[in-house]
């Protein structure tokens, strides 16, 4: 009977817990065994797993988070690639490894399958950014919790006369602002992949105030450069050696007020974007993923992650999915961008 690890690192998000589910039911199917490895590439490196059959992953559907755990430790940044790995990988008879996790993740799976360990993969992300996939489950619901966000925040706007700043998740592309910020009809977007100027932001909503229009939605994906003269605090690292973001909002929301004289509030919605149930869609597709993950391990490929193309799910290459990272497309900003002012 084969053996198939699995293991979810990086940042959680909603879904995890349905990919786990897939890959145990559709293995139990085949009569394939799996290990489930606690808290990421750690757990990997430290021998922490736990054996999973359809009975522990009953009622996970619908949860967020990950039963496995996660963390940000890495076998190539914390320890020696395969070789760290290899005791757990031998003692427990793992035969395939199924690495569920974001590009930092998946590139380091690419590694260990490089070292000869058979690898397969699968795109996690509420950030949406993997190359090689249409999208990555997990968006969805970060999309509808912060376009809720912004609706409510808009009425509050609204009886107050004031521009709310509404800084979203991020890192180095803007997808959740770009597609919340059309959601919630904003009056401004901010991403990292295009530059902004803030004189025209400011411009945009003197338009709406001589309109008497007196409220304004501005959404910043956490990511973006403070205007000008708008220094941010020192960022701490997390353990992968990335900024502790969040706060790029604040400043933004200072410049305007500076700028204007307009009552400039923020609400950075941080960490409520990855928590709790997934939507329906991320449902379906991390449940999708899963099984087809399962059935990639057991006959064998390596080297591949499974991605949604059109509507079928299909293995591409891991070298595809890590070699950039996907910003919104020109297009689509610009459709965000006719709604501004
Ligand atoms: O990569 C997903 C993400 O949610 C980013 O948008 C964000 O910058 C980061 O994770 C935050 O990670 P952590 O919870 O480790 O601070």
């Amino acid at each position: 009977m084969s053996v198939i690890g699995v293991l979810t690192a990086g940042g959680d998000c909603p879904g995890l817990n349905a990919v786990i589910r897939g890959i145990v039911a559709r293995a139990e199917e085949r009569d394939a065994e799996v290990l489930g490895i606690k808290n990421g590439w750690e757990g990997l490196m430290n021998g922490q797993t736990v054996s999973l059959d359809r009975d522990a992953v009953r009622g996970i559907l619908t949860r967020g988070g990950t039963i496995l755990g996660t963390s940000r430790m890495d076998p190539y940044v914390h320890g020696d690639g395969y070789a760290s790995c290899e005791r757990t990988i031998k003692a427990n008879g793992i035969d395939s490894l199924i690495v569920i996790g974001g590009d930092g993740t998946l590139r380091s799976a690419l590694k260990l399958s490089e070292e000869g360990l058979p690898v397969v993969g699968v795109p996690k992300t509420i950030d949406n950014d993997i190359c090689g996939t249409d999208v990555t489950f997990g968006f969805d619901t970060a999309v509808s919790i912060a376009t809720d966000a912004i609706d409510r925040l808009a009425t509050t706007a609204e009886s107050h006369n004031r521009v709310i700043v509404v800084e979203v998740m991020g890192r180095t592309k803007g997808w959740i602002a770009t597609y919340a910020g059309i959601a919630g009809g904003a009056d401004a977007i901010i991403v990292p992949e295009y530059e902004y100027d803030i004189d025209d932001i400011v411009d945009t909503l003197h338009q709406r105030h001589r309109k008497g229009i007196k409220y304004s939605i501005v959404v910043v994906a956490e990511g973006v450069s403070p205007p000008p003269g708008y220094e941010p605090a020192e960022h701490k690292k997390d353990a992968f050696g990335f900024d502790r973001l969040g706060g790029v909002g604040y400043l933004i929301a200072a410049a305007i007020e500076d700028r204007t004289g307009f009552e400039a509030r923020v609400s950075v919605l941080g960490h409520v974007q990855r928590g709790g149930s997934p939507s329906a869609f991320d449902r379906v597709l991390a449940t999708r993923l899963g099984v087809a993950a399962a059935d990639r391990a057991i006959d064998g490929e390596s080297g591949v992650m499974v991605a949604l193309r059109s509507m079928d799910i299909e293995s591409v290459p891991l070298s595809e999915a890590v070699d950039s990272v996907r910003g919104v497309p020109e297009e689509l900003f610009r459709t965000a961008a006719t709604f501004f002012g």
